[in-house]
């Protein structure tokens, strides 16, 4: 979009307002003319039938019937002249309001390109809280059910609204996923462009990816088997992700409709273990994502995913898993509907459920569970997302600098989060 393009939609703007009253004041002036026309020529008819009498009357008629032909005349001559009028009104309208889409459509894009621009100054001023962040094995039994999860840290706090956003970059596709490794401690940014590829971007540091031509100086790291979906996580030097076991689905095997994790080491580059999860019949859990069959989310205390089953195919289920393992550790089936679900994140234990639209418009998070019982729904907070945006490809929550890494229809995103505590009133 080149710089005069504002001013042309400007332009357009205050052409297209102006142009099409000034089209319906034609037509109606038109009609109204049509209308005086028609009634004046029955007004004559009938002054003539009423009035004549006598001797003139054979005179009168003949010479009303020859006024009335040749206003039927001009009638038809008028409407014949009319009607080509109308259509080319109409066929006009019909331009100006593709136009007029085209260019709201416009406006949108260069808002966004704006929004862009504007946070193109190179600092970024990061809050670093330093958090403890341990994830360490799990010591609690396999696989338990809708039981109350005991906290491995101290982290209490919720989230009480979306600060901020800064759009960092456009880089990609629409759909895909971006993050710092949450354990730390390095600043590198991983960029898994795409809902199915096998090749990751790594930039040594998040000014690095900021730039322009930014692909260029970006390594790059290929995994053995292709991702599924944007669920993918970094989480301690390693990639979690999801991949379609061989053989299913379609195969007909026992692995129809679950899911491989892999775990792979990125600096060794090397697959360090798999597991599949034990879930069948999955479904995308995000009604608004359809890619993505298991999303990985890092907080405080761990790594948990989020998925949803054919068993109860309208609600989400979160999972603890161990991340030495891919064990999972405790499962819940959460009241969170997958209906506009289009992505979600987990803090201190809590679940929050990111909602939208199709056609995409302001996301939402309207549903939290907290595995812990703490924060009870009534006192969870219902934060909107800055603006009227895209669609949230992926959400990624990084415990140390309270914000999420967002993939927004291309657009890189950060937002930052305010926190409270759980067990304060809203
Ligand atoms: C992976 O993404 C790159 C662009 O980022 C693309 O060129 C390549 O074809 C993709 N590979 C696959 C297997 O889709
Ligand atoms: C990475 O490679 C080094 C050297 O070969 C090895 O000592 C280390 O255990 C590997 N780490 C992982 C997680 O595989």
């Amino acid at each position: 979009m080149g710089p005069c393009t504002p001013l042309l939609i400007l332009f357009l703007l205050s052409w297209s307002g102006p142009l099409q009253g000034q089209q319906h004041h034609l037509v109606e002036y038109m009609e109204r003319r049509l209308a005086a026309l028609e009634s004046s020529d029955d007004q004559w008819h009938c002054s003539q039938r009423t009035q004549a009498g006598g001797q003139e009357v054979g005179e009168r008629l003949a010479q009303c019937q020859d006024q009335s032909s040749r206003h039927a005349a001009e009638l038809r001559d008028f409407k014949n002249k009319m009607l080509p009028l109308l259509e080319v009104a109409e066929k006009e309208r019909e331009a100006l309001r593709t136009e007029a889409d085209t260019i709201s459509g416009r406006v949108d894009r260069l808002e966004r390109e704006v929004d862009y621009l504007e946070t193109q100054n190179p600092a970024l001023p990061c809050v670093e809280v330093e958090e403890k962040v341990s994830g360490g094995p799990g010591t609690k039994g396999k696989g338990r059910r809708n039981e109350k999860y005991d906290m491995v840290t101290d982290c209490g706090y919720t989230i009480s609204q979306v600060r901020s956003m800064k759009i960092l970059k456009r880089f990609g596709g629409p759909a895909g996923l971006w993050t710092k490794d949450p354990m730390g401690p390095t600043e590198k940014i991983y960029v898994l462009d795409g809902t199915q590829n096998d090749t990751a971007f790594v930039f040594p540091r998040l000014r690095d990816f900021t730039l322009a031509m930014a692909a260029r100086k970006a390594s790059r790291v290929r995994v053995p088997f292709p991702w599924v979906g944007t669920g993918q996580l970094v989480y301690g030097g390693f990639l979690y992700y999801a991949r379609r076991p061989p053989g299913g689905p379609g195969g007909g095997s026992e692995l129809e409709n679950t899911l491989q994790l892999i775990k792979f080491h990125l600096a060794n580059r090397t697959v360090v273990d798999s597991s599949v999860f034990p879930a069948e019949g999955l479904i995308p859990p995000y009604g608004l994502t359809a890619d993505t069959y298991i999303d990985l989310a890092a907080d405080e205390e761990g790594l948990w995913a989020v998925y949803a089953t054919r068993e109860d195919d309208r609600h989400l289920c979160l999972a603890k898993l161990d991340p030495q393992t891919l064990d999972t550790e405790q499962q819940w089936d959460t009241p969170c509907p997958r209906e506009n679900a289009e992505a979600a994140f987990v803090i201190c234990g809590t679940l929050y459920v990111v909602y939208n639209t199709r056609p995409a418009s302001r996301a939402r998070i309207q549903c939290s569970f907290d595995a812990s019982g703490t924060l009870t729904p009534e006192k969870a907070a219902l934060p909107y997302f800055p603006r009227r945006y895209g669609a949230h490809a992926s959400l990624r929550y990084n415990p140390r600098e309270r914000q999420l890494y967002a993939w927004d229809d291309g657009y890189q995103i950060v937002y930052k989060l305010d926190m409270r505590k759980k067990e304060e009133e809203v």
